[in-house]
């Protein structure tokens, strides 16, 4: 990765691949990892989310509703985007479906910066009016059937209130620099949208692999498997509100690890310090639906 260009609190890299990235200077973090940031917005959330199938096969009243939690430079957001909007132009989607993504952003600094180098980062080249209509009026509509929401402020912190999700692309900093979205608290307020009656199949995903992480996301409800592979990451994870929308659930090999691990305890508050899990922490872990017969 190397250096391009670079204001007070972000630079512009070069990932291996070749493609442009920004690197957060306070977090010490690259918002994208692997060749460039569509393929991995495609890799690890869009096709990974079989977002156009899903899209295709969804034949209720309601919008087909995307949470994109994290919105930062928006790589995730464009992807899918584009990919709804080539199914238009293929007329592989009714056009009575109507989408609405729903994008949730503490800080629009790096959507900014990211801005003023469009031509830099690629991807986001022709989309430049609708991300400022976006940070202008926190909303937007990229074709006459998407409609697009910006939620300002602290997504741990807020009542989440936009419609329940088929589709949740997580894509914080890391625990490390980032752990109020990766404690007990930020996946039991999702797992409660999500577990309402009514809901619609919800699957999320996200570049982690960390045991702590995915005990967490257990013990809040959620439905964990073993995600795709992408850039430098030869796995990551996939969360669901059903067992059967997983293609690999984890299961009782992973249940050992968590036992023998030195740091599988579940995230809470803003503590990113961790243990081994607590004798009461896995019992919890093993009474999850998921490992029950
Ligand atoms: C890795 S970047 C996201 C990259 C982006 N999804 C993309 O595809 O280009 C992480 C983003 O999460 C945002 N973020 C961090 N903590 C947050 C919080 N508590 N609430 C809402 N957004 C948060 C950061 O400001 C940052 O823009």
């Amino acid at each position: 990765m190397s250096l391009q260009s670079s204001d007070a609190a972000f630079e512009l890299v070069t990932l291996r691949g070749g493609g442009r990235s920004i690197r957060s200077k306070a977090h010490g973090e690259t918002m994208h990892i692997g060749t460039d940031p569509r393929t991995e917005a495609h890799e690890l959330h869009v096709a990974q989310q079989r977002l156009a199938e899903r899209l295709r096969d969804w034949h209720q009243a309601e919008p087909f509703v995307i949470w994109d939690v994290g919105l930062g430079p928006a790589g995730n957001a464009i992807t899918a985007i584009e990919v709804i909007c080539e199914m238009i132009h293929n007329k592989t989607r009714e056009s009575s479906t109507s989408v609405e993504l729903h994008s949730y952003e503490i800080s629009t600094e790096v959507l900014e910066f990211a801005l003023r180098h469009a031509g830099e980062l690629e991807y986001l080249n022709g989309w430049e009016a609708i991300l400022r209509e976006l940070l202008e009026t926190g909303k937007a509509s990229p074709a006459p059937s998407i409609e697009w929401r910006l939620h300002r402020g602290d997504f741990s912190r807020q009542p989440h209130d936009a419609p329940a999700p088929s589709v949740i692309f997580f894509d914080p900093y890391s625990p490390a620099q980032n752990s109020e979205m990766w404690n007990l608290e930020t996946f039991r307020s999702m797992w409660k949208v999500v577990n309402t009656p009514g809901a619609p199949d919800c699957t999320m995903t996200n570049y982690t692999r960390s045991t702590s992480v995915r005990v967490t996301m257990l013990l809040a409800g959620w439905f964990v498997g073993t995600g795709v592979s992408t850039g430098e990451k030869e796995v990551t994870t996939i969360a669901a509100n059903r067992l059967d929308l997983l293609m690999k659930p984890l299961d009782d090999t992973w249940l050992a690890r968590v036992r023998s691990s030195t740091n599988a305890e579940p995230m809470r508050g803003r503590n990113n310090e961790r243990g081994p899990i607590s004798p009461e922490d896995y019992a919890r872990l093993i009474a999850h639906p998921q490992f029950l017969g």
